[in-house]
């Protein structure tokens, strides 16, 4: 049971905003609840409307890697603001901020900035196109790139199903360059190069997912990705929006060791404001305009206020705070799973670095149609027993929770005994 004010707040919003929130899942359609209006937010903490504290896994999706409202964050955004917050102009921050990104990834050898997860992977595939003069784009079953029309696409069964648009509103023929095969499935993956390769301009990948849940790649899937643009002259594209220094400071590329022809980032790059990016070879990029024909641009890319809150984030990721997440991320993950045995509840926890997902479903989730076993019903009670409890945990089976650097053992160990209770309770 939601608290009478966000309650209130969420009547009102109803009025306005399609289904009274700015961005779907906020609505907390799929666990059945209603969601919690926050009014402000510290460390590893969100504070209701109605000032409850919630020990806070959602991180704003993402981005909040250090802890909500870090001093040096809030201290760079305020002194940004305070010189003005749009010039619409190029600024030393800028380049301070490239250079960062570049020194992180080796695999950009030049970069832009735009302002959503969303921009960046519609602009990756538009320089990708531009560069190859070829229209097809390969996309997993189950990895979101954002909301741009070609990428609304999953796959019907079978190895390779041409797109089919997801979305009310996206025309067929802005899917129709879209092909679709199962997440970690290679023997398809070589079935479609070894049919249409010469056709495909593209393949974007989440080197992790994400946004099926927490799934991992099997040994060998990126690298065969890698290995098949490369054979076919095709662009692979990892989609590190959630990644990027989430499962590393760089990213999964850092991690497997592997080098994308083309990288997206967000979230965590831009420290909670609206920053993105799109890189990769400079042979790609210099498609890109002015320098070439590839036309993108941005209003408010680069924004020095966005930029400072990236650049203060980014220069606080060293080795020791990804031990420090990696510890704190394997405490969650071992005592969710004990609860999960001594509640004797069927699931699995996935998790690479401080990305976990608990499924209600025995697992290994290697694929979306592995996901889509979990008993979501189940989930749902689950959830609201932790929000009853003071977990905020993403509101749908099918996203990750982050941990952040501002949580505490003792706040795993609150959460871990909350979440037992509440799968006693969910199983009810
Ligand atoms: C992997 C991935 N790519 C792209 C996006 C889109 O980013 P944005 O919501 O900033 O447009 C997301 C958002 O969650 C994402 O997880």
């Amino acid at each position: 049971m939601t608290d009478p004010i966000s309650r209130k707040l969420f009547q009102r919003a109803q009025e306005l905003i399609p289904g009274g929130v700015n961005s779907p899942v906020r609505a907390f359609r799929s666990v059945g609840g209603e969601p919690v209006f926050i009014s402000r937010a510290e460390g590893a903490y969100l504070f209701g409307a109605d000032g409850a504290k919630y020990t806070d896994y959602v991180g704003s999706w993402g981005p909040m890697i250090l802890g909500h409202a870090h001093p040096d964050v809030i201290k760079a955004v305020t002194s940004a603001a305070a010189n003005g917050t749009s010039y619409g102009a190029p600024t030393e921050l800028e380049v301070r901020f490239a250079e960062k990104v570049v020194e992180l990834y080796p695999s950009i050898e030049m970069m832009r900035a735009v302002s959503s997860g969303t921009e960046a992977t519609m602009a990756a595939i538009r320089a990708a196109r531009g560069a190859t003069g070829r229209d097809v784009v390969v996309k997993f079953e189950g990895c979101y790139h954002g909301h741009a029309d070609f990428l609304l696409v999953k796959a019907g069964s079978g190895a390779a199903t041409l797109g089919v648009p997801d979305s009310a509103g996206v025309p067929a023929s802005a899917a129709g360059n879209t092909t679709t095969i199962a997440y970690n499935d290679i023997p398809a993956l070589r079935e479609l190069f070894s049919a249409r390769g010469h056709r495909i301009a593209a393949v974007i990948v989440e080197p992790v997912v994400g946004n099926m849940g927490c799934v991992p790649p099997v040994p060998g899937f990126l690298e065969e990705i890698i290995s098949l643009c490369q054979k076919h002259g095709a662009i692979s594209i990892f989609d590190e929006v959630m990644t990027g220094c989430r499962v590393a400071r760089g990213g999964m590329q850092e991690r497997s060791g592997l080098k994308p022809d083309m990288t997206c980032l967000g979230k965590i790059i831009g420290g909670g404001m609206p920053l993105a990016a799109y890189g990769g070879k400079r042979a790609i990029m210099q498609n890109v305009a002015p320098l070439g024909p590839v036309y993108q641009a941005g209003t408010l890319s680069g924004n020095p206020v966005a930029v400072s809150a990236g650049l203060a984030t980014l220069e606080r990721l060293d080795a020791a705070l990804y031990e420090k997440l990696e510890r704190l991320s394997a405490r969650l993950e071992q005592g969710l799973r004990t609860a999960l045995e001594r509640t004797k509840t069927p699931g699995c926890v996935q998790r690479v670095g401080a990305m976990l997902t608990m499924f209600f479903n025995e697992g290994p989730v290697r694929s979306w149609s592995d996901a889509q076993k979990s008993d979501t019903a189940r989930f749902g009670r689950w959830h609201r027993g932790m929000i009853a409890r003071g977990q905020y945990f993403p509101p749908s089976q099918y996203e990750a929770a982050f941990m952040s650097a501002a949580h505490t053992e003792a706040d795993i160990d609150t959460t871990v005994s909350a979440a037992e209770e509440a799968l006693r309770e969910a199983s009810a």
